[in-house]
């Protein structure tokens, strides 16, 4: 969950280094550094925080041509300047930046310290930069050193390395973490992500598990993990510089809450052709053909997985189970005689679903991916890809993902029913309820000052869809408020939760459903007669006039992509309010490459 960005060629490589750290802020931003090599010498700069303070501590430092650098999310130890990456070997023989856990670091640690080897941090990447350092003196060949290395490490792990005595070669070496070359000319890079590499080039290599890479300003050599030379061709990315601006917003989430219309116009626009569902007919034949769909996800991802369990059951009669990725992985469930595995991940990263894609591909079942990034390595692994045209989603909390994902999977939904709804129309009734939404943004931000913001806890209630949307927005009020809230399905909060209402406790009702509105209302009145506040949120046709926000109408069951919006601008204006740091959060990480 760390970035890594690598730079060899005729520029300065500390500005594009940083310009690459910047957008890869989202994997972790606890603290940063950078290393270069000149004159036979490693130069190694770290801080704690944000990348603008280690833009501050290397103002100075004069042009380098070969550098790597890091954005960190902690694992193993504390965020601190000394646990900061790049991590150097004793002898400042290497330097090296890690993105991943090493699962027998300690073994090899033990080894080391017995050849005399000390240690400076607490963590796991340390350790490799001793252990190449000593491979490196024992072979006199860094390309015989990784191998020696890729033998004797076990876990995950994407290296960028640099060594002293080479002034022209960058080495990288990828292990179930996410890892990219990008070529230029006169130059090359690595990266994390495409992203951190869109502003040089957009043109890329893809870098598979237990492989690694010398490269140098000309050339990009691939090897396996035996050190046998691989050929790979370069593509290009449809990524664009200017989609990760942020324009005249002040922040990404309100950008990407905006954002949310275009992109289902967009969905609209790739995945129907005269009404018809436009997929690969090869996909459409193994979801019509399956008895059963498992929907493997993790956080906002479940989510959306949840409301495509609930459409998918309503329009195509098509029985659906939904699993976190994290216990997917570990316990496989009884499975259907024609199962279909449909991983929903934004990234595409994630390392909880890939554990649980793994376990389903060894079973020999099919697997289709929903994800936000083309080329991620869910998408590479599954069978099958959907893409969510959403274009880059920056800020950690996710909301025009889950947006784009629902609405992906209402459309299969559909395509699947026997009486099928008018997408076309129903969901540009939704375009016009959000926009409805966020025109009226101010009145949601005063909500949150009369009623939220002051709260220790927080509920959210609902029923059936409504549920699970409570379940997002009480996830997207507490990774940025950091008020601890819960979703509840209304008719359980009486069943024990109850006792947590106090007087002035803050209780949201999400009511967009006819037939279960009056009894979120009857939840609603039991809370209020222990004293909690109340906020209700109610579509226009089950709405009462003294409700607090009311929503322009939509399909029933296209409902929850307006009501979410109003549970995100809530946890943006409570965050606002309260003056955290909206876009990236503490302790989270958007792309979450560690089990
Ligand atoms: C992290 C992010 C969440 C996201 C989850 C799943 O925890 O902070 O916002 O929902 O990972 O990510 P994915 O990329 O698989 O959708």
């Amino acid at each position: 969950m760390c970035g890594i960005v690598g730079y060899i060629g005729e520029k300065n490589a500390k500005d594009i280094i940083i310009a690459g750290l910047k957008t890869l802020e989202y994997r972790g931003y606890d603290s940063s550094g950078i290393a270069f090599v000149d004159n036979g010498k490693i130069d190694v700069y770290r801080e704690v925080g944000r990348i603008t303070n280690l833009e501050d501590l290397i103002k100075d430092v004069p042009i380098a041509h070969l550098g790597i650098g890091h954005t960190r999310w902690a694992t193993h130890g504390k965020p601190s300047k000394e646990n900061s990456h790049p991590h150097t070997s004793m002898n400042k023989m290497i330097t090296l930046v890690h993105n991943g856990v090493i699962e027998n670091y300690v073994e090899i640690k033990n080894d080391l310290v017995a050849k005399g080897y000390t240690f400076s941090s607490e963590t796991d990447t340390e350790v490799i930069a001793n252990y190449l350092e000593e491979e490196y003196k024992k072979t006199n060949d860094m390309k015989q050193a990784i191998v020696n290395m890729m033998n004797d490490l076990h876990g995950a792990y994407a290296l960028g390395i640099l060594c002293a005595d080479q002034q022209d070669a960058l080495y990288c070496v990828k292990n179930k973490t996410p890892m990219l070359a990008g070529v230029g000319t006169g130059f090359n890079m690595i990266g994390s992500d495409a992203m951190a590499m869109i502003k040089e080039t957009n043109k890329f290599i893809e870098i598979n598990d237990l492989e690694f890479l010398i490269v140098t300003k000309d050339k990009i050599n691939i090897f396996d993990k035996e050190g046998n030379s691989i050929n790979r061709d370069a593509f290009i990315s449809n990524v664009n510089a200017t989609d990760i601006n942020l324009g005249t917003f002040p922040h990404y989430m309100l950008k990407e809450i905006n954002e949310q219309p275009t992109v289902i116009r967009t969905l609209l626009s790739k995945y129907l052709c005269d009404g018809k569902l436009n997929i690969d007919q090869e996909l459409y034949q193994q979801i019509e053909q399956a008895d059963r769909l498992y929907i493997i996800a993790s956080g906002t991802s479940m989510h959306a997985g949840l409301v495509g369990k609930y459409l998918i059951e309503e329009l195509a009669k098509k029985p659906v189970e939904v699993h976190l990725g994290s216990e997917f992985g570990y316990h496989l469930p009884l499975i259907s005689e024609k199962p279909l595995f449909i991983f929903i991940t934004q990234s595409g990263e994630t390392a909880d679903s890939r554990v649980a894609l793994q376990l389903v591909k060894q079973q020999g079942y099919k697997a289709l991916t929903i994800t936000n990034v083309e080329g991620s390595t869910l998408s590479r692994e599954a069978d099958y890809t959907l893409l969510l045209h959403a274009g880059p989603e920056i800020a950690v909390a996710s909301t025009k993902a889950y947006v784009a994902q629902v609405t992906l999977l209402a459309l299969l939904a559909n395509a699947l029913a026997d009486n099928p709804i008018d997408m076309n129309l129903e969901l540009n009734k939704v375009n016009v309820a959000i926009d409805d939404i966020i025109s009226r943004k101010e009145q949601i931000e005063k909500l949150v000052k009369d009623k939220v913001i002051t709260s220790r806890n927080c509920f959210y209630l609902g029923r059936n869809l409504d549920y699970y949307v409570a379940l997002e927005a009480a996830l997207k009020l507490k990774e940025i408020s950091y008020i601890q809230t819960e979703g509840f399905a209304s008719g359980e909060l009486k069943h024990g939760t109850i006792a947590l209402i106090e007087k002035g406790t803050p209780v949201i009702g999400l009511i967009t459903q006819e037939k279960i509105a009056l009894n979120t209302r009857s939840a609603l009145q039991e809370v209020k007669a222990r004293e909690a506040t109340t906020i209700i949120i109610a579509q226009k046709k089950v709405a009462n006039n003294d409700d607090d926000f009311i929503i322009e109408n939509t399909h029933h069951l296209l409902s929850p992509l307006a009501l979410v919006v109003v549970g995100q601008l809530i946890a943006y204006y409570a965050a606002l309010l309260k003056g955290y740091d909206i876009d990236k959060p503490r302790n989270l990480a958007k792309s979450v490459t560690v089990e």
